[in-house]
């Protein structure tokens, strides 16, 4: 698989935290919690290239040119319901990120992603925009939601997840060559059900308690 675009952020603590939110026997506070974790340490990871600018500034010593975020603009998409998840760990760190929201479902039987809601902020072709959701299974909804918001004219987007399988990588990389891909762990492959295993299980029922 080509993995020229993809990121595998296995610093040790979201490793750690990861095996804990694949436990099955964590609940669900705590599962949001860690989910919340992760997002906020894959959010340091994902800003590292931010440009900077030169400032000046005066320490209590002596005059200093430092440096500060040069003003990209950030916006966070989450796709319902399970990436919301992710929204507030990222928030953490960059607590000026607009948020737009895309909501798709899965179809059980055809594992075909249903788009049921979209709302963006106005200038997204102007930002840096991250799309996040804990699970990367077909690529089905990462996908969709992708070129939705290409479509309302999304032109700088990478695309966040905690969990994939290489069937969702590959049909981004060919659908979404521009797309840079930040994971918290590479998984083996999907079940005949089109779950990931080892996975996590279903993020949204585990994240919100719907089982
Ligand atoms: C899950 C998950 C992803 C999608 C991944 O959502 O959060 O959005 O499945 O699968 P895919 O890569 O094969 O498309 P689900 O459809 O269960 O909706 P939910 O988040 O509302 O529970
Ligand atoms: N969606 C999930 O929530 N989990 C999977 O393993 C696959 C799709």
């Amino acid at each position: 698989m080509d993995m020229s675009n993809v990121h595998v952020l296995d610093h040790p603590l979201i490793q750690h935290k990861l095996t804990y939110i694949r436990d099955k026997h964590t609940g669900t506070k705590e599962f949001r919690e860690l989910v919340d974790e992760v997002a906020m340490l894959m959010a340091f990871e994902i800003t590292r290239n931010l440009p900077l600018q030169e400032k000046t500034i005066e320490t209590p010593v002596t005059e200093a040119t430092a440096h500060v975020l040069s003003g990209k603009k950030i916006g966070l998409i989450p796709i319902l319901r399970a990436g919301l998840g992710m929204v507030d760990g990222m928030l953490n760190l960059l607590p000026a990120a607009r948020v737009g929201h895309v909501g798709l479902y899965r179809d059980p039987e055809t594992l075909q992603p249903v788009e049921y809601y979209i709302k963006l902020p106005k200038d997204i072709s102007e930002r840096e925009l991250i799309v996040m959701d804990p699970m990367l299974a077909t690529g089905g909804s990462a996908n969709d939601a992708i070129h939705s918001i290409k479509k309302r004219g999304a032109k700088h987007i990478k695309l966040m997840c905690l969990v994939a399988a290489p069937e969702g990588i590959e049909l981004v990389q060919k659908e979404h060559p521009d797309v840079d891909i930040y994971l918290g762990a590479l998984d083996e492959r999907l079940d005949e059900h089109g779950y990931i295993i080892p996975g996590l299980g279903d993020a949204g029922d585990r994240l919100f308690g719907t089982k």
